[in-house]
């Protein structure tokens, strides 16, 4: 069993102030939240997929700023959403021990208006970014009208080289497989023939996270 996992039976229900507090020597998720628009009106009712939420710890952050926004959070994990705040789970849908595909034929795809990858391409090994990318074709080309939103970790900095040990050593995920701007642009532009992109500030606000927003 990794490290994360001892701690996290250990601490129980407290692990979450542990984990937050790990988490910001490698982001600052306010900043992050101030980098992404996901919508331009704050009282939108968008609807938002949010690939690999584990936790949920920025989902908060998103919800307490939309506070008409609705999440499906879907991980290939089994217990998900822990951290999410009691007031928000009315608005969250949670699917556990669930892949792009089977949420892509079992809910209702067309009906969401952007997607957030956030910290999951990564952990997703190198041998399987293409079963990735062909179920998000799934669900990304039946509505083109949807905003990919990918948050990750640049190479070649020292908080990145520490997260890669600390997904590796205390998380305990050996796929873990660093990927740049460059590469997610790479994919997508494969993937999605004619897909735009911009990146937003969140590289000059809180190197070495990035993130990209891709749309039609
Ligand atoms: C580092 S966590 C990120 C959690 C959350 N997105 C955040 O930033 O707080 C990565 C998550 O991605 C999930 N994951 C990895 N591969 C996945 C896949 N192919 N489909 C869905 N979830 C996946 C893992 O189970 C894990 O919960």
């Amino acid at each position: 069993m990794s490290i994360g996992k001892v701690m996290r039976q250990v601490l129980g229900k407290n692990f979450h102030y542990v984990g937050e507090l790990y988490r910001k020597i490698f982001v600052d998720l306010n900043k992050v939240l101030s980098g992404i628009e996901f919508s331009s009106d704050k009282n939108d009712s968008f609807k938002l997929l949010d690939i690999g939420g584990g936790d949920g710890a920025f989902i908060n952050l998103v919800m307490d700023k939309y506070p008409n926004a609705k999440v499906d959070m879907i991980d290939i994990a089994d217990n998900i959403g822990s951290f999410l705040k009691p007031a928000h789970l009315s608005r969250v849908r949670i699917f556990n021990k669930t892949s792009i595909a089977t949420y892509a034929k079992d809910s209702s795809p067309n009906s969401l208006d952007c997607i957030l990858i956030m910290d999951v391409l990564h952990h997703v090994g190198r041998n399987h970014r293409h079963v990735f990318f062909e179920e998000l074709k799934m669900l990304v080309n039946s509505n083109r009208s949807l905003k990919i939103i990918v948050k990750d970790v640049e190479p070649g900095y020292f908080i990145t080289w520490l997260s890669y040990l600390s997904d590796v050593y205390v998380s305990g995920d050996k796929q873990v497989w660093l990927i740049s701007r460059a590469k997610v642009i790479e994919y997508f532009e494969y993937y999605f023939p004619g897909i735009q992109h911009y990146e937003t500030n969140v590289f000059y606000q809180n190197k070495p996270n990035y993130s990209i927003v891709f749309h039609f």
